[in-house]
């Protein structure tokens, strides 16, 4: 026993532990109008007889399925057992600012948090994660995060492997790292394991028939490209929040953190086989983690090809699905035409400072709104990636589409419902969003990069949704002018005695929004009337301590 205990040291420095040995976790399921989840500390082991400290919901790690169908109403009781603040965002679920957990919602240590919404999504899969501001990678990575399922009637009507745990598999798919003695570390640089459902490389039995896999990839930062070494295809029939138009036939899919695929496969014939769900990071463009790094060395598991989950193909359960359907949904692309508003971010790093990101040029400062939208507003958001690094953007507030990403149109996996796009490194992705349902004049949504450790070093923003009829503007604080005003020649002049100024957004008499741009001088803006037509605008300007002013200002 001596010696099998050296040899199991060996191998979990190594990395190449067990493979195989335990069997696929299946989360239990949580459903109906009242759903009541705790997150607690809990203690798992990753590696046989090393029990390690972890956070999970209702349990040790990780949480219960949320099943929610479309058109209901849930009330939920989200209780906090932990010793720090913690928040529960139901990532992709398009809800009012104050249900959707973001870090403006923070549960106090013992505290209950009580959202509730109707269920206003189509059917996929979601997920829900802690987001306190600076604490978010810490908490998931320790294993606050759970699936959500959503199903609607259309759905339903499909022909699809649809029984939970059977034919129809959830994958919580994360890299994570462990040192020598089974512990959770928190670093983004070193991940070392891929756990699924919570444990190293498991073996899941499937049915020999059409499987349905729900994959979420809730790392930190790293991105899969998943395959098979079975060569069985992959048909993606769902992008992160919904149902494609038709399956798309990949032999590989790329996965960035906090997207979603569903894929089916069909595995008639083939029971008595087995193969491996593989990454192949070696795959993935260099840049983006998990592949590659442009500058750092690579992790132990970037740039190469690693297995995460070997399947067993078993008998056919009762009811097999035994075909693929040919379509399955009809997605309406906003049109460009219709949109009223672009927001331009730009994502930068300060090369000589480490992990230092930045959203046109700025940090998250929760006491400052970056943009405002009107409810109603269809809006296209430019979001051009400026540093060597490819960087997951998530919005909150619902689902985008796709317009163009790399200067070309989305690929069918990338053409449906989503929340998250990876944008690589010195590229521009442009999404279309529009807002339907919501507004509050103070709540903000959030819009951020899904690596964990970018996010909570404030590379994240916030925009609020208001109601053009209805809406409250912080006009606090006024330091700022603006001269001459009324306007008589071709050029306005905004200057401030307190602080520099840093954004500004002029609106017409409609409250319809004419120019919005961030400022990047410290001295005084000139801004350059042309093409706007006399009359009366507000103009509102931040400055770089956060505090805003708004002023009328009249174009003669
Ligand atoms: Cu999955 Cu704002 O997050
Ligand atoms: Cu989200
Ligand atoms: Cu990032």
């Amino acid at each position: 026993m001596r010696n099998f205990r050296s040899v199991l040291i060996t191998l979990v420095l190594s990395g190449t532990f067990a493979e195989g040995q335990s069997p696929l976790i299946i989360p239990p399921t949580l459903s109906g109008p009242n759903i009541a989840i705790t997150v607690d500390e809990g203690m798992h082991e990753f590696y046989p007889g090393m029990p390690a400290p972890t956070l999970g919901y209702n349990g040790d790690i990780l949480g219960p399925t949320i099943l929610l169908d479309a058109g209901n109403m849930v009330q939920f009781e989200v209780q906090n057992d932990l010793a720090d603040p913690t928040t529960v965002h139901w990532h992709g679920l398009h809800v009012a600012p104050q249900n959707d957990g973001g870090p403006h919602s923070t549960i106090a240590p013992g505290g209950t948090w009580f959202p509730s919404f109707t269920v206003l999504d189509k059917a996929g899969t979601y997920w829900y994660h802690p987001h306190p501001h600076g604490m978010t990678m810490e908490q998931v990575v320790m294993g606050a995060a759970g699936m959500i399922i959503v199903r609607d009637p259309e759905e339903a009507a499909l022909d699809l492997p649809r029984t939970y745990g059977v034919d129809d598999i959830p994958l919580i798919l994360q890299f994570k790292e462990l040192d020598s003695s089974g512990q959770l570390v928190m670093s983004d640089e070193l991940d070392n394991v891929v756990v699924v459902n919570g444990s190293i490389a498991p073996t899941a039995s499937l049915p020999a028939q059409v499987v349905r896999l729900r994959l979420l990839n809730g790392s930190s930062g790293r991105s899969f490209r998943l395959g098979t070494t079975s060569g069985v295809p992959m048909l993606m029939i769902a992008s992160d929040a919904g149902l494609l138009d038709a399956p798309v036939n990949l032999s590989r899919l790329t996965l960035s953190p906090g997207e979603r695929a569903e894929v089916l496969m069909d595995l008639t014939g083939l029971m008595g086989s087995s193969f491996e769900l593989y990454t192949y990071g070696n795959e993935l463009p260099q840049g983006v983690l998990g592949g590659q790094p442009m500058m750092l060395t690579p992790g132990p598991l970037d740039n190469v090809a690693s297995s995460l989950m070997t399947v067993n193909v078993a008998a056919p359960s009762a009811d097999p699905v035994t075909s693929v359907p040919t379509s399955l949904v009809s997605n309406t692309v906003w049109a460009e035409a219709d949109a009223s508003q672009t927001i331009d971010l730009s994502f930068s790093s300060q090369p000589m400072m480490g992990n230092n990101w930045f959203i046109n040029g700025l940090k998250f400062d929760m006491g400052r709104i970056d943009q405002t939208v009107q409810l109603g507003s269809t809006v296209i958001w430019n979001l051009s990636n400026n540093s060597m690094m490819g960087h997951p953007f998530h919005i909150h507030a619902g689902h985008f589409y796709v317009l163009e990403k790399a200067g070309a149109a989305p690929s069918a996996e990338e053409a449906g419902r989503k929340d998250v796009v990876l944008v690589p490194p010195m590229t521009l992705a442009r999404v279309i969003m529009k807002y339907e349902d919501f507004s509050d004049p103070v709540v903000p949504y959030m819009y951020h990069c899904h690596i964990l450790s970018h996010e909570d070093d404030g590379m994240m923003g916030q925009f609020r949704v208001v109601d053009a009829m209805n809406s409250v503007e912080d006009r606090s604080r006024s330091g700022s002018f603006v001269y001459p005003n009324p306007v008589f020649g071709d050029r306005l002049t905004i200057s401030s005695e307190s602080s520099a100024l840093r954004w500004m957004r002029l609106s017409d008499s409609q409250g319809r929004i004419v120019l919005e741009r961030s400022i990047m001088t410290n001295g005084p803006v000139h801004l350059d009337r042309s093409g706007l037509a006399p009359g009366s605008y507000q103009l509102m300007v931040e400055g770089s301590d956060g505090n805003r002013s708004v002023h009328s200002v009249l174009f003669q």
